[in-house]
This record gives C-alpha cells, sequence and structure tokens, in this order.
C-alpha cells in the first residue's frame, strides 16, 4: 500500500456515510432460523424457497451450502502440525510477494509462503488476525499460519543457511508460515462496492431489498464478502478493499481492479491472505482509516447468521480479547513471543464488536419495520 504525500487527499468516498438503506419487502420469520427449527411451523406462511435471505438480514441456509469449502479446521490443524516439525529444504524469492517474503519448500514437501516483519507489530498483527478469524467462524476462508523462530543453527533451518544469510532476516525473529495455495487468481470487487471516483454513485448498502437481478454464483461470492468486511472492520485491515477505496482519488478505476490481499481459489471460494495489518497496525492507525472503514462496514445489511451469533456472543459476554488470547495461547506454540494486544488494544477490539452489534441490530431493525 504506497500512501500519498500530504495533502494529497480528496474526499472522493463522498455519500459513503449513508446509513444502509433497506427496502427488503417481506422480513421472513425469525423462528425459522432457530437451531434446530429449520422447518416452518405450519402456521407460518412458506417460506420462499428461493429467498437468499433469511429473517430480514441473514443469508438463507440454503444459499450458504452453496459457497465453495475453504481450508478444512482438521486438515489445517495437521498441516500446522507438520510445518513445525518440519525442514525448510529450499528458500526461494519469489512468488510470495514483497522483496523481504520467501517461498519455502517444507521437508515432507508441502510449500509455505514465508513472511518477515520490518516491524513485529506485522507478524503479530498476521497471527492474532488468523486466531480472531477462528474466534469469528471465519477461518476457514484464511490458509493457515502459524509461527517460527529463524534460528541459522537449529534444526528447521540449518539446510537454508545460506539463503538465510541472503533474506537479512535477523537471527531470533520470528516469522509466519502460511501454507501456499496453488492457481489462486484475482478478484474485483461485487457491484455494491464497485463505485467510481467522480461519478456521484454511492456505496451502495448490500440489503436484502437489493439482491434482485443477481445470479447464484454472485450471491454465493456475496456471502463471503459480508464476512470478509465485517473481519475486516473488526481488525481495522486496511490493507484490502479500504486501501482501494483511498486509491479512488488517484485511479477512478481502482475498483475494477483486483482487490490487493483477497485471492480466489480453484473452487471458486474466496481466500484472504496477508493479514498483517490487522488488530495492531490497523488499530495504530485507526483516525486515518475509520472514515473508511466505518461506511463499508455500514455497506452491509446482510450477514451469515453464524457470524452474527458469534459477534452478539462475545458482545454480551464482554470477552473478544480474553477469547482471542485463549485460542492464541493454546493454537501457537510461539505465541508468548510475540505478547498479545494491550489493554488499550484489547478495549478497541471489544468495542468493535460491540459497534458491529449495534449495527447488525439496526439492519434488524431497518428490515422489521419495511
Ligand atoms: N499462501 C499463499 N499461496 C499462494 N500464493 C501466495 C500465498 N501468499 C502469498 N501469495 C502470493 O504472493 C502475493 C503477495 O502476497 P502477500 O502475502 O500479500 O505479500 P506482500 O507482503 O507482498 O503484500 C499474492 O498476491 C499471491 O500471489
Ligand atoms: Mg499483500
Amino acid at each position: 500500500l504506497t500512501l500519498p504525500a500530504a495533502g494529497d487527499r480528496g474526499e472522493p468516498l463522498e455519500g459513503l456515510e449513508q446509513p444502509a438503506q433497506s427496502s427488503q419487502p417481506e422480513p421472513r420469520e425469525r423462528q425459522n432460523l432457530e437451531p434446530g427449527s429449520r422447518e416452518p411451523l405450519a402456521r407460518e406462511a412458506p417460506a420462499d424457497p428461493v429467498s437468499p435471505v433469511q429473517g430480514g438480514i441473514f443469508w438463507s441456509r440454503a444459499l450458504e451450502q452453496q459457497v465453495p469449502p475453504g481450508f478444512d479446521s482438521q486438515q489445517a490443524a495437521s498441516w500446522l502440525e507438520t510445518a513445525r516439525a518440519a525442514r525448510v529444504a529450499s528458500l526461494e524469492r519469489g512468488g510470495c510477494g514483497r522483496s523481504s517474503n520467501r517461498l519455502a519448500r517444507l521437508s515432507d514437501g508441502s510449500r509455505a509462503c514465508v513472511r518477515y516483519g520490518i516491524n513485529p507489530e506485522q507478524i503479530q498483527g498476521e497471527a492474532l488476525s488468523y486466531r480472531l478469524a477462528q474466534l469469528l467462524g471465519i477461518q476457514q476462508r484464511l490458509p493457515p499460519m502459524t509461527l517460527a523462530l529463524v534460528e541459522a543453527r537449529g534444526r528447521q533451518w540449518g539446510q537454508v543457511r545460506d539463503e538465510l544469510r541472503g533474506s537479512h532476516w535477523a537471527e531470533g525473529a520470528v516469522v509466519s508460515l502460511t501454507q501456499w495455495v496453488d492457481n489462486l487468481t484475482d478478484v474485483v470487487a461485487p457491484a455494491p462496492w464497485r463505485s467510481e471516483a467522480g461519478s456521484g454513485r454511492r456505496l451502495q448498502p448490500l440489503a436484502a431489498g437489493e439482491l434482485g437481478g443477481l445470479t447464484q454464483s454472485q450471491l454465493v461470492e456475496l456471502v463471503q464478502w459480508t464476512d470478509l468486511i465485517l473481519f475486516d472492520y473488526l481488525t481495522a485491515n486496511f490493507d484490502r478493499l479500504v486501501s482501494n477505496l483511498f486509491s479512488l482519488q488517484w485511479d477512478p478505476r481502482v475498483m475494477h481492479r483486483a482487490t490487493s490481499n483477497l485471492h480466489r481459489a480453484p473452487n471458486g471460494g474466496l481466500v484472504f491472505i496477508d493479514n498483517e495489518a490487522g488488530l495492531v497496525h490497523g488499530y495504530r492507525l485507526l483516525s486515518m482509516w475509520d472514515k473508511y472503514n466505518e461506511p463499508l462496514l455500514r455497506s452491509v445489511c446482510i450477514f451469515r447468521e453464524a457470524t452474527a451469533q458469534r459477534v452478539r456472543d462475545l458482545h454480551r459476554l464482554q470477552n473478544a480479547a480474553s477469547e482471542l488470547l485463549r485460542l492464541y495461547r493454546t493454537h501457537e506454540p510461539l505465541s508468548g513471543r510475540l505478547g498479545f494486544l494491550s489493554e488499550q488494544q484489547a478495549q478497541l477490539l471489544q468495542g468493535r464488536i460491540d459497534f458491529v452489534h449495534k449495527h447488525i441490530l439496526h439492519c434488524k431493525a431497518m428490515a422489521t419495520s419495511l
């Protein structure tokens, strides 16, 4: 992400702050969505089998079932275990982004992108964002990721000592290993967010009444985008859709180009990569980016019900940071090396959970009032 010089920033996103407006005609009966009661009660109007939205604000189960599977949690856990125990057989430049990253081949035959943080908060952000995705129940959209300690004489890195010397990575640094995914392709933001600078178009709210004419595959993609936007709001990750919105100032067609740090797997499912801007770096720069993060969140008024429930629980129990810490400590052996969120960052996370919860209630109220 390249930032413009001071004073270079215009206001291309005028109107973005419009509250999301829903014109959904008929909110569905909420009871149909409760676990264990999938079938409508006999007295209720029959559910429209083709409606992509249930309860006014939730993607239908039928639609969710069409979402291509992401990284299975058991397979991810087993790859992480293997990758931690494996030796790095080669380290190559290229294929994994910026010049400080490397493509590693591991002794078990798998490959991983290794990221070195110029600033430790980058690797911390990557690792904590991965665990927050787990807490939210959306981890299957992120490639499995673990931390590793760079020790040129250690068992893991001994075979690539020469390559390490050329990498300029500090001895003892903590790097991240992300499972390599073959044949990733680019993703352009879908229509609701494909505004053009100067076109006068606002960021269109995504609500149940706005879905007419969309194909099944467009809807399936939107299901994943709504999770992505919630995730990026919670982590304040500006290095994806937000950075594109920001670039509208000098690139009017930027929303028609590939979205940073987002790819499509061969099965069509979205893959959220490079989450290093989340939680730590993003929280440090909130004052700069929230004027983009917030309208983007408000542009979403349909949610995966499971994600909304996680947010509701984390709001009700006020335990987002402690749950995140629990997952981080349980699943990341090197968690102690990087430290956790500060008290202030933990409060910011909880505040953002509460904000998302309030937004979801607002969407529900809008949908019900129609
Ligand atoms: N796990 C991965 N599997 C396959 N390709 C990857 C993976 N991680 C990164 N890449 C490739 O490297 C590019 C840059 O990755 P990214 O992690 O965003 O690095 P940077 O630090 O340069 O932003 C991606 O667009 C993708 O092509
Ligand atoms: Mg990147």
